[in-house]
């Protein structure tokens, strides 16, 4: 397993690294649609990097940040409350969210089915959507997925259509947005 409870800190200088900057445009964007004055849950959180980037445009939203490794939580951004817990069982009332991201963490989690319910539930009526991850078809999404695996993660990579088709499947429109060995889905509850 990566040892994310320790890597707080490593995580707070360098997680930016992984989000193109074209990635971080449609982010914003996708932000408009996101109810004034909203909860947004950053499940699989880490030190909240997409928290960040996205209070830079949305001063008004309110940020959950989510994670099992307190570790990271520790590192996170003083605008946040942090809550320990997993993706799978979601420690929030049925509607009462208006956006939930999940930012290159989606593959870390043992049950995937289990957390797109638990977002659906969460989110409230067009409640937004949003999953950066890695492209495990493409050479170096192949790689990561390949050193995930040896380290004991569960390595659970979905290709853009396949994520999208789970998505769909479980009460989601949605549409992909590819970055080279990146991709993000970005849609609404339905
Ligand atoms: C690669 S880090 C990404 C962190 C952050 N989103 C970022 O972009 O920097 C993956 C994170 O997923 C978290 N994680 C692993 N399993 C999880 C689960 N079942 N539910 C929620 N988070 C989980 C890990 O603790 C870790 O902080």
């Amino acid at each position: 397993m990566i040892p994310f409870n320790y890597l707080g800190p490593v995580f707070k200088i360098f997680a930016s690294l992984i989000y193109p900057e074209k990635f971080k445009e449609d982010l914003f964007s996708l932000s408009r649609e996101i109810d004034e004055d909203g909860y947004v849950l950053d499940s699989g959180s880490g030190t909240g990097i997409l928290s960040r980037f996205l209070h830079g445009v949305r001063k008004d939203l309110k940020f959950i940040l989510l994670d099992p490794a307190p570790g990271m939580l520790k590192y996170a951004p003083g605008f946040t409350a942090k809550v320990v817990g997993m993706a799978e069982s979601l420690p929030f009332r049925d509607r009462s969210l208006a956006a939930v991201m999940i930012g290159d963490a989606f593959h870390h989690f043992n049950d995937p089915d289990r957390a797109v319910r638990e977002m659906h539930r969460v989110l409230g009526t067009s409640g937004i959507l949003l999953i950066f991850e890695i492209d495990h078809e493409k050479i170096v999404g192949r790689f990561i997925a390949r050193i995930e695996k040896v380290l004991g993660e569960p390595a659970r990579f979905f290709s853009p259509p396949d994520l999208k088709a789970k998505l769909e499947a479980n009460g989601f429109t949605c549409r992909i947005s590819r970055y080279t060995w990146r991709y993000a889905l970005m849609g609404k509850r339905s």
